[in-house]
C-alpha cells in the first residue's frame, strides 16, 4: 500500500518540475491516464494518450461555450469527482438547469446517459448536447471550430493526437477520449480494505435491502430506469430561469403539454409509455463521498437521507417500483450501510492526470494583424 503512494508521491513532484529539463518523462507521467499500480474497478480501457491530453484541454476551456464563460469542468468539477455540489446544476448565461449534475467517474462504462436515459449511443452524442445545447454550452460547433484553429497549442495538439487540423468532430472525439480515462481509483471495496461496518452494511445491501437487484455489477447500476418515488424539487418550478430550461427540453422531447406539466416526467420522454412517468436511470453508488447531493434533482443533502427515503420503503407514486418496501431498519443497520457505501468511494480526481493546470485559454494579441498572413 505505502508503495503505491511513494509512487503517486513521486509522480506528483516530477509533474512540478514540468518547467526543468524532464519534458519528455513528465510528459509521458502525465499521458498515463492510470498508473498500474492504481487498483481500479475494471481494466482501463484502451486509449490514445495524445487524444487524451488534447480531451483534458478541451474539457477545461471555456472557449467551447458561446460566450465563453463556461467550460465542461464549470459543472463537472475534478475536486468533486465531476460534480459541482449543487441540488440543481448551473447552466448557460441567463438560464439555469433542472437536473443535478451526474458524476463523470467510470461513465465510459455505461451503456446509456443523462438521468432519464435519453442518450444511448455512445458519449459522442453526450458531448455534442453538452455543448451545442441553449441552456448547456450554447456554442455553434463551426464557430468552436474557428476558435480551436486560432489557437496554436491546439493546432499542435490535434496533429499530434492524428486528427489534423482542429476540427469539432475531432473536439468531441477526444472529449470522449478523456473521459473514457475517468475511473475509480483505489477504493477500500476494490482494494480488499473494507471495515468491519462496511462488510456488515454489504450484507443488508445484497440482503435485506435489496439494494443490489438495482444497483448491480462493478459500477452498481444496471444502467436502467425505474421509479423510487423521488419527491419533486419545487425550485425547477418556481425559478423562472429552471423552469424555462425545462420547458425547451420538453418541448423539445415532444411532451403534450409542456407549459404547464409541473413534474419531471423522466424516461417517459423517449417511450411515452405511461407506466415509465417519473423513472430514472439507476446511478452508479461510486464516489457518492464527493457527489452529494443525491438524485437526479438533488433533493437529498445527505446519504443519512438517502437511506431514511429507502427504509420508509421510497417516496410515494402510483407506479413506484414493487421492490420498494418499508425496510424496518435499526440505527446501527443504517450506519452500516452507509459505511458500506463510503467504501464504495477512492482517491480524489483532483490529480495532474484529469486536470488541466495552465490557464492557457486567452489568445495572444496579433500586432498588425492586417498585414499579418494566417
Ligand atoms: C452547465 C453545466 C454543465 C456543463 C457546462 C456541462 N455539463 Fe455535462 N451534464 C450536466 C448535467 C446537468 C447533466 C445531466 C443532464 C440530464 O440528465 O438531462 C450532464 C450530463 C453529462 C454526461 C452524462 C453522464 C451520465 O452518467 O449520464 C456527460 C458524459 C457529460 N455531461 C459530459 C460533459 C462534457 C464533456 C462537457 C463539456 C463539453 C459537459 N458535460 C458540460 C451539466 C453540465
Ligand atoms: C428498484 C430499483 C432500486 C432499488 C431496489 C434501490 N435503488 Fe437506489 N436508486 C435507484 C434509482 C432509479 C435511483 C435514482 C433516482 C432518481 O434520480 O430520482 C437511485 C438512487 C440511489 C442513490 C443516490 C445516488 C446519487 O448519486 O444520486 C443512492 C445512494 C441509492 N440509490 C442507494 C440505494 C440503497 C442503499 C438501496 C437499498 C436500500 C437502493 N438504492 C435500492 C434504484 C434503486
Amino acid at each position: 500500500m505505502w508503495m503505491m503512494k511513494a509512487i503517486g508521491q513521486c509522480r506528483v513532484k516530477e509533474e512540478s518540475l514540468k518547467n526543468l529539463a524532464t519534458l519528455t518523462v513528465v510528459a509521458w507521467l502525465s499521458l498515463t491516464p492510470a498508473l498500474a499500480q492504481d487498483v481500479t474497478p475494471e481494466p482501463p480501457l484502451d486509449v490514445n494518450a495524445a487524444k487524451v491530453e488534447l480531451g483534458k484541454r478541451l474539457f477545461y476551456d471555456v472557449r467551447l461555450s458561446g460566450d465563453t464563460t463556461l467550460s465542461c469542468a464549470s459543472c463537472h468539477q475534478p475536486e468533486n469527482a465531476f460534480t459541482d455540489g449543487e441540488a440543481l446544476s448551473a447552466a448557460y448565461t441567463g438560464a439555469a438547469h433542472f437536473r443535478n449534475t451526474p458524476t463523470l467517474a467510470n461513465s465510459g462504462f455505461r451503456d446509456a446517459w443523462m438521468h432519464d436515459g435519453r442518450l444511448g449511443t455512445n458519449l459522442n452524442d453526450v458531448v455534442r448536447e453538452m455543448i451545442t445545447e441553449t441552456y448547456l454550452m450554447n456554442m455553434d460547433m463551426r464557430v468552436m471550430q474557428e476558435r480551436l484553429k486560432q489557437d496554436p497549442l491546439y493546432v499542435e495538439m490535434f496533429a499530434a493526437a492524428g486528427m489534423g487540423e482542429p476540427s469539432n468532430g475531432g473536439a468531441r472525439s477526444a472529449l470522449m477520449e478523456f473521459m473514457k480515462t475517468i475511473q475509480s481509483r483505489n477504493t477500500p471495496f476494490d482494494a480488499g480494505a473494507m471495515s468491519a461496518a462496511a462488510r456488515r452494511g454489504q450484507a443488508i445491501f445484497e440482503g435485506k435491502g435489496n439494494c443490489s437487484s438495482c444497483h448491480t455489477g462493478t459500477r452498481f447500476t444496471d444502467d436502467r430506469p425505474h421509479n423510487t418515488g423521488v419527491p419533486n424539487n419545487p425550485d425547477i418550478w418556481s425559478d423562472p430561469e429552471r423552469h424555462s430550461a425545462f420547458v425547451t427540453y420538453a418541448k423539445f422531447m415532444g411532451i403534450e403539454n409542456y407549459m404547464n406539466i409541473r413534474e419531471d416526467l423522466g424516461a417517459y420522454i423517449r417511450t411515452h409509455r405511461d407506466e415509465t412517468k417519473r423513472s430514472f436511470l439507476t446511478p452508479t453508488l461510486r464516489e457518492l463521498k464527493w457527489t452529494a447531493p443525491y438524485m437526479h434533482n438533488g433533493v437529498f443533502a445527505t446519504l443519512e437521507e438517502v437511506i431514511d427515503f429507502y427504509d420508509a420503503g421510497g417516496g410515494e407514486d402510483s407506479l413506484k417500483d414493487s421492490r420498494l418496501r418499508p425496510l424496518g431498519l435499526i440505527p446501527s443497520e443504517k450506519a452500516d450501510l452507509i459505511a458500506f457505501l463510503e467504501s464504495l468511494s477512492g482517491d480524489t480526481f483532483d490529480i495532474d492526470a484529469y486536470v488541466w493546470r495552465n490557464d492557457d485559454f486567452d489568445y495572444e494579441l496579433i500586432e498588425d494583424w492586417r498585414n499579418t498572413e494566417n
